[in-house]
């Protein structure tokens, strides 16, 4: 289908962020954004592009009671020579629609989160930053809005998208990948088993926090969650998917528990270490085997990966007060050859082989 959408240019368009390297994380928002209502009568109507302000909502919401919504979490990169791209962007629509699925949320039809992305991005395109390590974020999200406090699925929707400018993940280390520490979490949980962890719900990260705000206690960036079975096999770290690396094989939990949020950078790491021929495994994998590999010199690397940071590698695990060095505690080669390579193909330096990239036919 090609969808077109109407659009109302802001009056009153927002100075641009001064200092590209001071972007920060969704700390400055894109003069416009996009909007799209569901009813039941209706389905998926009246797509538009209008100016990014405040929106009114309904005390009684459904959405501000009982958290039936989603999210997405993608980027837009530029070029060398300032064309704009996104990195696997159907796989988000994919995974938006398995979410729609799990939280009762109607579906979005093929095409229509590339082409709002394509519509906010073409209106503000002059905030596409350019300095190294920048990327647009792009966050499209649907909420059940229909005035209800009855605990059933809305009969009312709206999805929108907006825009933020971010600045590297890197940036306080001059681009160069550094490593943290990670908090491996004993107490809390993030998901089970028939729960709703293979989904981008809020309420997934909402249940998330108590547990990444103790591990600042500990001087630990985030957490490592453990199963919550048997609280004894890694599964996230903080929102991010976990790779480890032990003597030769490069290992990260297996979806099928339903309870890990199937990152497409997750699939694109284990895709590319196949293609190099190293030896990937999605299998379960016990916090006492990591321990152990610790111990004995065969643990090489931890790191995760998500659209954030794209990998950030881990020098050092603290379990239960204690810490577990992971190697030398230094950037590893795995991690280091991964982050250039899906970076490079993210900004148009590295080929891409695969078919990942996206071109949105825009330029900046
Ligand atoms: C819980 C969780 N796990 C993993 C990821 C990584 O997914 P992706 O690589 O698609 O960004 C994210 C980020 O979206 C996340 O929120």
């Amino acid at each position: 289908m090609n969808w077109q959408f109407p659009v109302t240019r802001t009056t009153h368009p927002k100075p641009r962020p001064e200092d590209e390297t001071k972007l920060g994380f969704a700390r400055y928002f894109t003069d416009h954004m996009f909007v799209i209502d569901y009813d039941e009568g209706q389905g998926w109507h009246d797509g538009r592009v209008v100016p990014h302000e405040p929106i009114l909502i309904e005390p009684a919401s459904c959405v501000l009671h009982y958290a039936q919504m989603m999210f997405e979490g993608m980027k837009a990169y530029r070029t060398p020579t300032g064309e704009i791209q996104l990195f696997r962007p159907e796989e988000n629509a994919k995974r938006m629609n398995r979410t729609n699925e799990r939280m009762c949320i109607p579906e979005v039809p093929e095409g229509l989160l590339i082409a709002g992305v394509r519509a906010v991005i073409e209106q503000d395109i002059d905030w596409m930053p350019s300095a190294p390590g920048t990327a647009m974020y792009i966050r499209p999200f649907i909420f059940g809005d229909e005035v209800s406090f009855s605990v059933l699925p809305a009969k009312h929707y709206r999805f929108m998208i907006i825009l933020s400018p971010t600045g590297s993940y890197y940036a306080a280390n001059d681009g160069g990948l550094s490593t943290t520490r990670i908090y491996v979490q004993d107490e809390y949980i993030r998901a089970a088993r028939g729960g709703t962890g293979f989904a981008k719900c809020g309420g997934n990260y909402g249940g998330g926090m108590r547990a990444s705000k103790d591990a600042m206690k500990y001087n630990c960036k985030d957490v490592l969650w453990l199963d919550a079975a048997e609280n004894k096999y890694v599964e996230e770290i903080g929102t991010s998917n976990a790779f480890f690396r032990i003597a030769d094989e490069v290992i990260t939990a297996p979806l099928d528990s339903g309870t890990i949020l199937p990152g497409i950078t997750r699939n694109s790491v284990i895709q590319l270490l196949k293609k190099w021929g190293v030896k990937v495994t999605e299998r379960k994998l016990s916090i006492d085997e990591i321990i152990e590999a610790s111990k004995n010199g065969t643990l090489q690397e931890i790191f995760a990966s998500g659209t954030a940071a794209v990998i950030s590698p881990i020098g050092c695990l603290c379990v239960e007060g204690t810490d577990v060095p992971v190697a030398d505690g230094k950037v590893g080669p795995v991690a280091q050859k991964l982050y250039d390579t899906l970076y490079g193909m993210q900004t148009g330096t590295v080929k891409d082989d695969m078919g990942w990239v996206y071109p949105l036919g825009l330029k900046a």
